[in-house]
């Protein structure tokens, strides 16, 4: 079943310009921006499931950070570089609330490859799919997601369908490509 949640957003399947996702919040979750940035605002279930996310990476003494979540379809207009990184307009999944990028202070909290290869990166990649999100751009598939690699990325697909994408190893396009409901 295609809900808000599992839904594909990309560069062939955008949202429209007027889209807001429903419920919006700020539960408390450690970003690094400032207390009313709405960078700090995420879908509720999206929110809560990050929560218990980075709650169990502290226990585990992994120090995940949140840098980006929603961001408005505006937002995105003023972030579009033009560049491969940067979604357009619409296309982002950050539009939707349910995309956040995360960080660490081994690489000063900044987003590059390198997140990868620190325990922060490494722990994100196995746990995430445990608590309903993907890592939505893999290195490899950038032919498929058109996107580069992009390791601090997660999308909150529920936990139904990110365990299904971590057991195969499929990205979201794949998914819907085998579901028949769109071609590659
Ligand atoms: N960096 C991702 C693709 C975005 O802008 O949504
Ligand atoms: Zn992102």
């Amino acid at each position: 079943m295609i809900t808000d949640y599992t839904r594909l957003i990309n560069k062939k399947h955008p949202l429209p310009a007027d889209y807001i996702p429903r419920d919006l919040v700020d539960i408390g979750l450690p970003f690094t921006c400032a207390p009313s940035d709405p960078r700090r605002l995420l879908e509720k279930k999206a929110a809560h499931k990050a929560m218990e996310l980075i709650t169990r990476a502290g226990q585990e003494g992994i120090s995940l950070y949140c840098i980006s979540g929603y961001r408005s379809y505006a937002r995105q207009k003023e972030l579009y570089r033009h560049d491969s990184y940067v979604a357009a307009p619409g296309m982002s999944e950050h539009q939707s609330g349910l995309a956040l990028d995360l960080s660490c202070p081994a690489v000063n909290m900044e987003l590059v490859e390198a997140f990868s290869d620190t325990p922060e990166g490494i722990w994100l990649a196995r746990h995430a799919p445990l608590y309903g999100f993907i890592l939505r751009y893999p290195a490899n598939k950038e032919s498929i997601t058109e996107y580069p690699y992009e390791p601090w990325h997660i999308r909150y697909v529920s936990c139904q369908l990110s365990t299904y994408l971590a057991k195969t190893g499929m990205v979201l396009e794949e998914y819907y490509a085998i579901s028949k409901k769109i071609a590659l």
